[in-house]
């Protein structure tokens, strides 16, 4: 997917080594076909019957039938169905290191990633070791690659209430969810650096997760919340109501210019995955979606992948498309890196980091595009 963009190819380049920042990505949704059959065999999971269900006779046609999906439900039975295979604390690390490892090659330096225990626990996963493994994943990405990296918990909203709120109470046990800190210590940091609450969007109570938010906030818990990728532009006030921070896809927010310009007013970060966005059939192509909105209107915004095993696009690849489709300008892809960076939950020293980092590329390329 990731072709250099037609008018030149020092683009590629400079998209390759601008300094990333990732906030929206799924790690259940890295989960290759070729992954999940590999793991299937090792752990004795039993995949649905081809008969059944054609997209399982092979890693082909899994792979292609990814190719096709008609909406936000109808991929995620696929990827609830896929995350059935990971069922050992190795499998979760493993899974991690597979995204870091393709996410260092994109210029990724700073990633928060998303990972849903809920299905895992319900599965009889231990809760320790879903987390211990991707804790693994992460910091062995950040002994090898220099990169910082976060982990989000999401609430899933297909679920029962009480399922979340056993999750919540668990991590809070743990001592794994802790209040926002600053630090990249090993022993002070949280494992878990906040919560996020994804899955079906229109169905489940706009603010069903508001009390689990409530007490999160309370105790300085960073919190964002998938909304407005299908759900329209109220799904979205809902979600800074109940006391999201930051706004996972956002993208309906185009259609109410009032709240647009509230939400560029506040600095909020949407986390914006334009790939996504056309393989759920949310727009009909990456030109539809409102990045030139967002731009002009001062709407703060990053790219991501979503679940880019799913999706066939990684990081890079989606903003090559947004490159193609919108032609931006060198400046424009500051703003985008530096608001990226300013939205990430670090401390104001990394954040200066990554900001010299985009600066000193940005110098660098002055001239060649
Ligand atoms: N939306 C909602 N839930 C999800 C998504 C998404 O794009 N990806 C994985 N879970
Ligand atoms: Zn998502």
């Amino acid at each position: 997917m990731c072709k250099s963009p037609s008018t030149n190819p020092n683009w590629h380049t400079f998209l390759t080594r601008l300094p990333k920042c990732e906030h929206h990505v799924h790690l259940e949704g890295c989960l290759t076909p070729s992954l999940i059959f590999h793991l299937a065999s090792k752990n004795n999971v039993r995949l649905p019957n081809p008969a059944e269900n054609p997209a399982y006779a092979s890693i082909d046609t899994l792979t292609h039938r990814y190719g096709h999906f008609t909406s936000l439900d109808d991929f995620l039975s696929f990827y609830f169905t896929g995350m059935a295979v990971l069922q050992h604390k190795s499998d979760f690390e493993e899974l991690a290191w597979s995204y870091f490892q393709q996410a260092h090659k994109d210029g990724v330096h700073h990633a928060e990633v998303f990972f849903d225990p809920q299905v895992h626990r319900d599965r009889g996963v231990p809760y320790s070791d879903i987390v211990d493994g991707y804790v693994a994943g992460c910091r062995r990405a950040e002994r090898a690659f220099g990169m910082t990296t976060r982990l989000i918990m999401c609430f899933l909203r297909h679920l029962p209430l009480e399922s979340a709120e056993k999750l919540y109470a668990t991590a809070l046990e743990a001592g794994d969810l802790k209040p926002h800190s600053d630090s990249d210590d090993e022993e002070s940091r949280p494992r878990i650096h906040g919560i996020g609450c994804s899955s079906s969007e229109i169905g489940p109570p706009k603010d069903m997760y508001a009390a689990i938010y409530a007490s999160a906030a309370s105790k300085g818990i960073n919190r964002t919340a998938h909304a407005g990728e299908e759900g329209d532009a109220s799904y979205v006030a809902a979600a800074l109501e109940f006391g999201a921070t930051r706004i996972d896809h956002g993208v309906r927010l185009a259609e109410d210019p009032e709240l647009m310009a509230q939400i560029a007013q506040r600095g909020t970060l949407l986390t914006v995955c334009p790939v996504s966005n056309v393989q759920l059939k949310c727009f009909d192509s990456i030109s539809d979606v409102p990045i030139r909105k967002f731009l002009d209107a001062g709407v703060r915004f990053s790219i991501n992948s979503d679940d880019p095993a799913y999706f066939g696009a990684y990081v890079l690849d989606c903003y090559c498309a947004v490159q193609e489709a919108f032609g931006l300008s060198v400046e424009e892809w500051r703003v985008i890196a530096e608001n990226g960076v300013n939205g990430s939950w670090v401390g104001e020293g990394r954040k200066r980091e990554l900001l010299e980092g985009v600066d000193r590329l940005i110098e660098e390329f002055k001239g060649l595009l």
